[in-house]
């Protein structure tokens, strides 16, 4: 029997998966799946095996080398279901379940895991921290992608123009306290838009989460948007773009002892 999911996303399930489709968004397609593969540095000896906790629809399991097994955990039945109707080498297996509760996997411990897109719609990251440490191997690498904690707050950060000096910059209205933001999936919609949530916290939270769950950080990379504006805005529009990062990677590692 399928559990109910604790977020938002099983009723915009449907639209999330048609938006990323079998290969991804625009931004998988161009940045996160890349660097994330980048990331992640299977080995071409040892074997492989990827925990995706809050997988959506499986995007990641379609792009891994054939060698590499692939377990995807996420909340979203519609999503699972979605996830399952790709054809999967029996390398890749998929299970609805809260990620922020104790998961009933039967898999030896996991030499990766991954967080992608999903911090900000986890009210509570440690849990999910706790649980990533708890099946992965000791020295297992961890990679979690978030939109930028610091430039891309929804609601409390946007782009402004400074007519005066021709300047696109960047305005932070709140960062250092934890919100509970809604989301409109479809704000044409207005209010009959299906809803998300997102929760924002400063990064040194992250930090201090994963280091209580037993990580070590490796390496913080921050990935621009590569997108080229056109018209009279372009240079300040791409100058702005190239300075204020869409997201950001952490890659932790799991601490030989706690
Ligand atoms: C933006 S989607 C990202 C999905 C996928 N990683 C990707 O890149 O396409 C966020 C996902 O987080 C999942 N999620 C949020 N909270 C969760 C929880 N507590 N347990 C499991 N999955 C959760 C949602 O169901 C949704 O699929």
């Amino acid at each position: 029997m399928k559990r109910s999911s604790p977020t938002s996303w099983q009723k915009v399930g449907k639209w999330y998966n048609e938006s990323v489709g079998e290969t991804g968004h625009y931004y998988h397609q161009s940045i996160i799946i890349p660097n994330v593969l980048k990331l992640l540095n299977f080995s071409e000896s040892l074997s492989n095996c990827v925990l995706d906790l809050a997988c959506g629809q499986g995007v990641l399991s379609r792009h891994l080398p054939p060698h590499v097994s692939y377990f995807g955990v996420d909340a979203a039945a519609s999503l699972i279901d979605a996830a399952k109707q790709y054809r999967h080498p029996n390398i890749h297996q998929f299970l609805q379940a809260d990620i922020t509760q104790k998961l009933l996997l039967k898999h030896p411990p996991f030499t990766h895991a991954t967080l992608i897109l999903a911090l900000q719609n986890i009210e509570n990251p440690l849990a999910v921290f706790k649980n990533a440490n708890h099946h992965l191997q000791p020295g297992a690498s961890f990679v979690i992608v978030l939109n930028h904690p610091c430039f891309r707050i929804p609601r409390q950060s946007s782009w402004k123009i400074d007519e005066e000096n021709k300047i696109q910059y960047r305005r932070i209205d709140r960062y250092m306290s934890p919100m509970k933001i809604p989301i409109q999936a479809h704000p044409s919609k207005g209010k009959q838009s299906a809803q998300s949530v997102s929760f924002h916290y400063p990064l040194a939270d992250f930090s201090r989460w994963l280091n209580e769950a037993g990580f070590t950080i490796d390496l913080i990379e921050e990935w621009c948007s590569d997108k080229v504006s056109e018209g009279g805005a372009a240079k300040m529009e791409n100058r702005s773009r190239q300075e204020f990062p869409l997201f950001m990677a952490l890659l932790a590692r799991k601490k030989e002892r706690l």
